[in-house]
Protein backbone atom coordinates (compact mmCIF):
# COMPACT_ATOMS: atom_id res chain seq x y z
CA UNK A 1 0.00 0.00 0.00
CA UNK A 2 1.13 3.04 -0.69
CA UNK A 3 2.33 5.53 2.06
CA UNK A 4 0.11 7.77 3.04
CA UNK A 5 2.03 11.96 2.56
CA UNK A 6 0.38 13.60 5.19
CA UNK A 7 -0.01 12.23 8.57
CA UNK A 8 -2.97 14.77 9.63
CA UNK A 9 -5.71 15.53 7.03
CA UNK A 10 -8.95 17.13 7.72
CA UNK A 11 -10.55 13.97 6.75
CA UNK A 12 -8.31 11.50 9.05
CA UNK A 13 -7.80 13.90 12.01
CA UNK A 14 -9.06 13.81 15.33
CA UNK A 15 -9.87 17.12 17.29
CA UNK A 16 -8.66 15.93 20.79
CA UNK A 17 -5.35 14.21 19.25
CA UNK A 18 -5.14 17.27 17.16
CA UNK A 19 -5.58 19.52 21.05
CA UNK A 20 -3.40 17.32 22.89
CA UNK A 21 -0.25 17.48 20.14
CA UNK A 22 -1.17 21.33 20.25
CA UNK A 23 -1.61 22.66 23.94
CA UNK A 24 -0.87 20.18 26.76
CA UNK A 25 2.08 19.84 28.54
CA UNK A 26 1.22 17.39 30.72
CA UNK A 27 4.60 16.37 32.28
CA UNK A 28 5.22 19.24 33.20
CA UNK A 29 2.60 20.26 34.64
CA UNK A 30 3.10 17.60 36.92
CA UNK A 31 6.58 18.80 37.86
CA UNK A 32 4.92 22.50 38.42
CA UNK A 33 1.89 21.54 40.62
CA UNK A 34 4.33 18.90 42.31
CA UNK A 35 6.94 21.52 43.38
CA UNK A 36 4.43 24.43 44.17
CA UNK A 37 2.79 21.84 47.08
CA UNK A 38 6.11 20.85 48.43
CA UNK A 39 7.41 24.60 48.66
CA UNK A 40 3.78 24.73 50.59
CA UNK A 41 3.70 21.47 52.71
CA UNK A 42 7.17 20.46 52.85
CA UNK A 43 5.73 17.63 51.98
CA UNK A 44 5.16 15.37 48.19
CA UNK A 45 1.87 15.75 46.51
CA UNK A 46 -0.73 12.90 46.13
CA UNK A 47 -3.53 13.43 45.04
CA UNK A 48 -5.00 15.72 42.41
CA UNK A 49 -8.30 16.32 41.07
CA UNK A 50 -8.32 18.04 37.60
CA UNK A 51 -11.34 19.97 36.88
CA UNK A 52 -12.59 21.33 33.41
CA UNK A 53 -10.20 17.88 33.07
CA UNK A 54 -11.70 17.23 29.08
CA UNK A 55 -9.62 13.85 28.31
CA UNK A 56 -7.93 13.78 31.24
CA UNK A 57 -4.44 13.33 29.88
CA UNK A 58 -3.02 15.33 32.97
CA UNK A 59 -4.54 12.96 35.49
CA UNK A 60 -3.21 10.23 33.48
CA UNK A 61 0.17 11.88 33.32
CA UNK A 62 -0.06 12.13 37.23
CA UNK A 63 -0.82 8.71 38.46
CA UNK A 64 1.58 7.47 35.95
CA UNK A 65 4.55 9.59 37.80
CA UNK A 66 4.42 7.71 41.19
CA UNK A 67 2.93 4.38 42.29
CA UNK A 68 1.42 6.10 45.40
CA UNK A 69 -0.89 8.76 43.11
CA UNK A 70 -4.06 9.06 42.54
CA UNK A 71 -6.00 11.76 40.30
CA UNK A 72 -9.69 12.21 39.66
CA UNK A 73 -10.81 14.29 36.50
CA UNK A 74 -14.33 16.10 36.42
CA UNK A 75 -15.62 17.24 33.35
CA UNK A 76 -19.44 17.81 32.16
CA UNK A 77 -19.07 16.40 28.20
CA UNK A 78 -19.57 13.01 28.49
CA UNK A 79 -18.38 12.24 24.93
CA UNK A 80 -15.15 13.88 25.42
CA UNK A 81 -14.54 11.89 28.70
CA UNK A 82 -15.35 8.89 26.85
CA UNK A 83 -12.38 9.41 24.35
CA UNK A 84 -9.75 10.11 26.99
CA UNK A 85 -10.89 6.86 28.59
CA UNK A 86 -10.37 5.04 25.55
CA UNK A 87 -7.23 6.95 23.78
CA UNK A 88 -5.70 8.07 26.98
CA UNK A 89 -6.33 6.22 30.58
CA UNK A 90 -5.97 3.06 28.58
CA UNK A 91 -2.68 3.62 27.77
CA UNK A 92 -1.85 3.49 31.33
CA UNK A 93 -0.56 -0.33 32.90
CA UNK A 94 -3.94 -1.81 34.88
CA UNK A 95 -2.78 -0.79 37.96
CA UNK A 96 -2.11 3.05 37.14
CA UNK A 97 -5.31 3.52 35.23
CA UNK A 98 -7.00 2.34 38.93
CA UNK A 99 -5.63 4.89 39.96
CA UNK A 100 -7.59 7.29 37.74
CA UNK A 101 -11.31 8.03 37.92
CA UNK A 102 -12.78 10.28 35.51
CA UNK A 103 -16.36 12.14 36.65
CA UNK A 104 -19.58 13.30 34.47
CA UNK A 105 -19.61 15.82 36.98
CA UNK A 106 -20.02 20.13 37.28
CA UNK A 107 -17.43 21.44 39.28
CA UNK A 108 -19.40 23.76 40.76
CA UNK A 109 -21.01 20.84 42.89
CA UNK A 110 -17.81 20.14 45.62
CA UNK A 111 -16.36 16.71 45.90
CA UNK A 112 -16.38 14.52 49.02
CA UNK A 113 -13.02 13.46 48.57
CA UNK A 114 -10.26 16.18 49.49
CA UNK A 115 -7.39 16.64 47.32
CA UNK A 116 -4.38 17.69 48.08
CA UNK A 117 -4.23 19.81 44.55
CA UNK A 118 -6.69 20.70 42.61
CA UNK A 119 -6.44 22.48 39.31
CA UNK A 120 -7.92 24.24 36.66
CA UNK A 121 -5.84 25.05 33.74
CA UNK A 122 -6.81 26.04 29.77
CA UNK A 123 -8.28 29.27 31.61
CA UNK A 124 -11.84 27.09 31.63
CA UNK A 125 -12.93 28.57 34.95
CA UNK A 126 -14.03 31.69 32.67
CA UNK A 127 -16.96 30.23 31.06
CA UNK A 128 -18.29 31.51 34.58
CA UNK A 129 -19.16 35.05 33.54
CA UNK A 130 -21.13 36.37 37.11
CA UNK A 131 -18.93 36.79 39.80
CA UNK A 132 -21.44 35.02 41.57
CA UNK A 133 -20.96 31.91 39.68
CA UNK A 134 -17.34 32.46 40.05
CA UNK A 135 -17.33 32.80 43.69
CA UNK A 136 -19.49 29.94 44.03
CA UNK A 137 -16.46 27.51 41.64
CA UNK A 138 -14.35 28.43 44.17
CA UNK A 139 -15.79 27.99 47.24
CA UNK A 140 -16.53 24.62 46.16
CA UNK A 141 -13.20 24.24 45.37
CA UNK A 142 -12.26 25.39 48.54
CA UNK A 143 -14.71 22.78 50.22
CA UNK A 144 -12.83 19.95 48.15
CA UNK A 145 -9.15 20.22 48.99
CA UNK A 146 -7.52 18.60 52.41
CA UNK A 147 -6.79 21.05 55.19
CA UNK A 148 -3.58 22.18 53.72
CA UNK A 149 -4.43 21.75 49.85
CA UNK A 150 -3.55 24.21 47.14
CA UNK A 151 -5.97 25.43 43.79
CA UNK A 152 -4.15 26.11 40.88
CA UNK A 153 -5.46 28.15 38.21
CA UNK A 154 -3.38 29.98 34.99
CA UNK A 155 -5.10 32.77 33.11
CA UNK A 156 -4.19 34.84 29.96
CA UNK A 157 -3.63 38.53 29.39
CA UNK A 158 -1.52 41.17 28.33
CA UNK A 159 -2.90 43.65 25.99
CA UNK A 160 -2.40 41.16 23.20
CA UNK A 161 -4.90 38.89 25.35
CA UNK A 162 -7.67 41.81 23.78
CA UNK A 163 -6.84 41.97 20.41
CA UNK A 164 -8.64 40.29 17.60
CA UNK A 165 -5.68 37.97 15.86
CA UNK A 166 -5.02 34.85 14.14
CA UNK A 167 -2.16 33.21 15.83
CA UNK A 168 -0.75 30.00 13.87
CA UNK A 169 2.19 28.05 15.02
CA UNK A 170 3.88 24.58 13.50
CA UNK A 171 3.09 21.65 15.26
CA UNK A 172 5.23 18.47 14.55
CA UNK A 173 9.07 17.54 13.45
CA UNK A 174 7.99 17.31 9.52
CA UNK A 175 5.49 18.50 6.85
CA UNK A 176 4.57 14.77 6.72
CA UNK A 177 3.74 14.35 10.65
CA UNK A 178 2.72 18.08 11.51
CA UNK A 179 -0.23 21.11 10.68
CA UNK A 180 -0.57 24.13 11.75
CA UNK A 181 -2.32 25.06 15.57
CA UNK A 182 -3.76 28.28 14.71
CA UNK A 183 -5.58 30.56 17.56
CA UNK A 184 -8.07 32.86 16.69
CA UNK A 185 -9.41 35.89 18.78
CA UNK A 186 -12.45 36.66 17.40
CA UNK A 187 -13.72 39.33 19.68
CA UNK A 188 -13.45 41.15 22.99
CA UNK A 189 -16.13 43.80 24.68
CA UNK A 190 -14.38 46.09 26.99
CA UNK A 191 -17.36 46.59 28.79
CA UNK A 192 -18.31 43.03 29.81
CA UNK A 193 -14.70 41.65 29.09
CA UNK A 194 -17.04 38.93 27.04
CA UNK A 195 -14.24 37.17 24.83
CA UNK A 196 -14.58 34.72 22.08
CA UNK A 197 -11.90 32.67 20.49
CA UNK A 198 -11.62 29.29 18.36
CA UNK A 199 -8.92 26.90 17.59
CA UNK A 200 -8.63 25.67 13.35
CA UNK A 201 -5.99 23.57 12.25
CA UNK A 202 -4.56 23.62 8.89
CA UNK A 203 -3.20 20.72 7.11
CA UNK A 204 -0.43 20.74 5.14
CA UNK A 205 -2.26 18.93 2.06
CA UNK A 206 -3.94 22.54 1.77
CA UNK A 207 -7.47 21.12 3.88
CA UNK A 208 -8.54 22.93 7.06
CA UNK A 209 -10.51 22.17 10.46
CA UNK A 210 -12.13 25.30 11.69
CA UNK A 211 -13.66 25.85 14.76
CA UNK A 212 -12.60 22.84 16.29
CA UNK A 213 -13.01 23.88 19.59
CA UNK A 214 -14.37 27.58 20.78
CA UNK A 215 -14.04 29.47 24.10
CA UNK A 216 -16.87 31.69 25.15
CA UNK A 217 -15.28 33.06 28.61
CA UNK A 218 -15.09 36.66 30.51
CA UNK A 219 -11.64 37.30 30.63
CA UNK A 220 -10.72 38.09 34.58
CA UNK A 221 -8.24 40.13 35.47
CA UNK A 222 -5.61 39.16 38.37
CA UNK A 223 -7.05 41.27 41.42
CA UNK A 224 -10.52 40.20 40.48
CA UNK A 225 -8.89 36.37 40.58
CA UNK A 226 -7.30 37.16 43.78
CA UNK A 227 -10.15 38.85 45.44
CA UNK A 228 -12.74 36.57 44.73
CA UNK A 229 -10.44 33.71 45.88
CA UNK A 230 -9.97 35.82 49.53
CA UNK A 231 -13.70 36.17 49.46
CA UNK A 232 -14.26 32.16 49.14
CA UNK A 233 -12.09 31.60 52.09
CA UNK A 234 -8.67 30.83 50.47
CA UNK A 235 -5.30 32.91 53.35
CA UNK A 236 -2.56 32.84 50.88
CA UNK A 237 -2.12 33.59 46.86
CA UNK A 238 1.60 33.13 44.74
CA UNK A 239 1.66 34.02 40.93
CA UNK A 240 4.11 32.28 38.95
CA UNK A 241 5.20 34.39 36.04
CA UNK A 242 7.05 33.07 32.75
CA UNK A 243 10.29 33.38 32.19
CA UNK A 244 12.18 35.32 29.18
CA UNK A 245 12.92 33.30 26.04
CA UNK A 246 15.54 36.45 25.13
CA UNK A 247 13.41 37.17 21.97
CA UNK A 248 10.24 38.53 23.16
CA UNK A 249 8.53 35.54 23.98
CA UNK A 250 8.37 32.75 27.21
CA UNK A 251 10.54 29.91 28.01
CA UNK A 252 8.43 27.90 29.88
CA UNK A 253 9.82 28.11 33.07
CA UNK A 254 8.01 29.51 36.02
CA UNK A 255 8.95 31.53 39.19
CA UNK A 256 7.02 33.24 41.66
CA UNK A 257 6.85 37.15 41.78
CA UNK A 258 6.05 39.53 44.11
CA UNK A 259 5.67 42.53 41.01
CA UNK A 260 6.07 42.43 37.50
CA UNK A 261 6.62 44.69 34.74
CA UNK A 262 3.54 44.65 31.81
CA UNK A 263 3.93 42.47 29.52
CA UNK A 264 1.92 42.37 25.52
CA UNK A 265 1.03 38.44 26.43
CA UNK A 266 1.21 36.54 29.27
CA UNK A 267 0.37 33.12 30.60
CA UNK A 268 0.95 32.72 34.74
CA UNK A 269 -0.49 30.74 37.29
CA UNK A 270 -2.18 31.54 40.25
CA UNK A 271 -1.88 29.15 43.65
CA UNK A 272 -4.20 29.81 46.51
CA UNK A 273 -3.75 27.89 49.96
CA UNK A 274 -6.40 27.09 52.25
CA UNK A 275 -4.36 27.63 55.66
CA UNK A 276 -0.84 28.98 56.02
CA UNK A 277 2.03 26.93 55.13
CA UNK A 278 3.43 23.57 57.05
CA UNK A 279 5.86 24.94 59.64
CA UNK A 280 9.30 23.65 58.22
CA UNK A 281 8.28 23.83 54.38
CA UNK A 282 9.87 26.15 52.29
CA UNK A 283 6.71 28.56 52.36
CA UNK A 284 7.03 29.03 56.40
CA UNK A 285 10.40 29.74 56.24
CA UNK A 286 9.68 32.60 53.41
CA UNK A 287 7.23 33.83 55.86
CA UNK A 288 9.28 33.95 58.93
CA UNK A 289 11.62 36.03 56.60
CA UNK A 290 9.61 38.12 55.82
CA UNK A 291 8.01 39.04 59.54
C1 LIG B 1 -10.68 23.52 27.05
S1 LIG B 1 -11.21 22.09 27.84
C2 LIG B 1 -9.90 21.94 29.01
C3 LIG B 1 -9.01 20.78 28.74
C4 LIG B 1 -7.83 20.64 29.69
N1 LIG B 1 -8.19 20.92 31.07
C5 LIG B 1 -6.64 21.51 29.30
O1 LIG B 1 -5.97 22.03 30.20
O2 LIG B 1 -6.30 21.66 28.14
C6 LIG B 1 -12.57 22.72 28.75
C7 LIG B 1 -13.47 21.61 29.30
O3 LIG B 1 -14.30 22.15 30.33
C8 LIG B 1 -15.51 21.41 30.35
N2 LIG B 1 -16.49 22.16 31.15
C9 LIG B 1 -17.10 23.34 30.85
N3 LIG B 1 -17.90 23.74 31.87
C10 LIG B 1 -17.79 22.80 32.85
C11 LIG B 1 -18.35 22.65 34.14
N4 LIG B 1 -19.19 23.56 34.65
N5 LIG B 1 -18.00 21.57 34.90
C12 LIG B 1 -17.14 20.65 34.39
N6 LIG B 1 -16.56 20.74 33.17
C13 LIG B 1 -16.88 21.79 32.40
C14 LIG B 1 -15.84 21.21 28.89
O4 LIG B 1 -16.70 20.11 28.69
C15 LIG B 1 -14.42 21.00 28.29
O5 LIG B 1 -14.13 19.63 28.15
Amino acid sequence: MAKRKHRFTAKNADRHTLYQLSVQAPEHEVELLSRMYKRHTGKRALTLREDFCGTGLLCCAWADSKKDRAATGLDIDAPTLAWGHANNLTRLSAEAQSRVTLLEQNVLQPTPKKHDVICAFNYSYQTFKTRELLLQYFRAVHRSLASDGIFVLDLLGGWESRQTLKEPRAVGESKREGFTYVWHQASFDPITHHFLAHIHFHFHDGTKLKKAFTYDWRLYTIPEIKELLTEAGFVGLDVYWEGDDGEGGGNGEFERVETIHDDPGWNTYIVAKKQPPTAGSKDAARAARAR
